[in-house]
């Protein structure tokens, strides 16, 4: 099959039809775009070749059995001109780095954190409520993922705007875009040098990477800094992309929009099921390292395999009627966070995000309107489906946040002291025993 491009236009324009054609047609093609590439849109297919990490491989230098010379792999295609931290790297590399990050991303963790989260999502409904317009995109979508990381890697709140704009515009390969992520990097390459001087009182997933020892030695800090890089990148304009579609979607039909409304407890599922009907990450890319199979079809060692997330979610073979969004689907074993070794390490966090920004948008702009002839679409997603502008209205509201005239959130520390100097305003003034957060209660974070 020639003309399949995952980087074109056409195909962001057209992807469920491509993708519903590949399915038919040919599950498992070739094309010959970027040096040639095995397309795979079954979902049984995609996951088998998730969960066989040892023949598909993510690493970037990888010398096929049998073949003379290495093939340039990693999980993109082509290849990033940078490795993406553990997401580029097999066992036992990336079983040390999963090692050491999950606790912070776990659904506890992210559990412990929701009021943390909560305080942001205010912050940026109350920038905008009392306007009763707003950019969806450029409100609400960019600063949310990216406060809530800087948040989360106790990195300055100040800079969400400034690397959240260069994630979002690498996204979809902005002009310039790679000199952007060059200074992004040196950037945090700074921050964390002066950070392993000066530890935060709150410890994050970014004191654990400058902490670490890994073969004996301590972690050198460009490989900790790698790993922070991965992680905005991972958690920033993914999430972003998914609240953009959400909050396009619940516009555009009320009815659903009004059963959540009626109905919250109903959000959790059908985040999910948004992740599957959206896809944001639009497919992931791996190396086989041997010759295998998938269904009939061979692949050679030394091939470049794109799974087609985004194609396997819409799989009628998987999902019954793939191509309607169902918030009460049940069953819904998508693959839009990937699977099995490297599975996303935020989608507790990512899915915690989406659920309290509904939760709160739907109650406080219950009527929010997107102007769809303002909608701009990226022109092109070669790794997140996701857009550039959204212009809405909605009847103006009150302000409820205490953050609400700060021009950034505080950071987490500082939000915790002045929540534990309220209590202990209240409590001196009714007489009753104060509360002070524990070690335990300042990590984890419920105030
Ligand atoms: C809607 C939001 C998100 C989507 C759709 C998404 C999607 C994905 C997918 C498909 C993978 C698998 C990549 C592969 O197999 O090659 C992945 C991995 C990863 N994601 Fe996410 N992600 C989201 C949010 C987040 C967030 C909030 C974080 C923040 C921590 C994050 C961090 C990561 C990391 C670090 C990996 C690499 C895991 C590894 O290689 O072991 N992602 N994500």
């Amino acid at each position: 099959m020639d003309g399949f491009d995952h980087h074109s236009e056409a195909f962001a324009r057209n992807w469920r039809h491509e993708y519903a054609r590949l399915r038919d047609e040919e599950p498992v093609s070739r094309t010959d775009a970027h040096g040639g590439y095995v397309v795979v849109t079954r979902y049984d297919h995609v996951k088998q070749a998730l969960l066989n990490p040892r023949t598909f491989v993510c690493r970037r230098e990888v010398t096929p059995k049998g073949a003379p010379e290495a093939v340039v792999g990693g999980v993109t295609i082509p290849t990033n001109p940078f490795r993406m931290g553990m997401m580029e790297m097999d066992p036992p590399d990336a079983t040390f780095f999963r090692k050491l990050l999950v606790p912070w991303f776990s659904a506890r963790a992210v559990e412990a954190a929701e009021s943390h989260l909560g305080d942001l999502v205010t912050w940026c409904l109350d920038r905008v409520i009392t306007s009763g317009r707003m950019d969806v995109v450029d409100d609400l979508a960019n600063p949310l993922p990216a406060l809530i990381m800087l948040d989360l890697l106790g990195l300055p709140m100040q800079n969400w705007s400034k690397y959240g704009v260069v994630l979002h515009q690498a996204a979809y390969r902005e002009k310039g875009s790679a000199r952007q992520i060059a200074w992004l990097q040196g950037d945090l390459r700074q921050v964390l040098t002066e950070r392993r001087d000066h530890p935060p009182e709150i410890s994050t997933p970014v004191d654990a990477l400058l902490g670490a020892e890994h073969d004996g030695r301590p972690l050198p800090l460009d490989v900790a800094a790698e790993m922070v890089f991965m992680l905005l990148t991972g958690g920033i304009d993914t999430s972003t992309g998914l609240i953009a579609h959400a909050v396009c979607y619940l516009s555009a039909h009320p009815e659903q929009r009004d059963r959540l409304i009626a109905d919250p407890e109903l959000i959790p599922g059908a985040a999910d099921e948004m992740l599957r009907y959206f896809s944001p990450g639009t497919g992931v890319a791996r190396t086989a390292v041997e010759d295998t199979e998938l269904g009939d079809a061979p692949i050679r060692a030394g091939e470049r395999v794109f799974l087609a997330l985004g194609s396997a979610n819409g799989d009628p073979d998987e999902f019954a009627e793939p191509d309607r969004l169902e918030l009460t689907r049940e069953a819904n074993r998508h693959l839009a966070f990937g699977a099995g070794l490297h599975r996303c390490l935020g989608a507790f966090l990512a899915k915690a995000e989406l659920v309290l920004l509904l939760r709160e948008t739907l109650r406080r702009m219950p009527d929010l309107h997107v102007d769809e002839s303002g909608v701009r679409a990226y022109p092109t997603i070669p790794l997140i489906s996701g857009f550039q502008a959204m212009p809405a209205t909605f009847t103006p509201g009150p302000v409820v946040g205490p953050m609400s005239g700060a021009n950034v959130p505080p950071p987490r520390a500082e939000r915790l002291r002045r929540a534990a100097a309220e209590l202990a305003t209240d409590g001196a003034e009714s007489g009753e025993e104060v509360w002070q957060p524990t070690d335990h209660e300042a990590v984890g974070g419920h105030r």
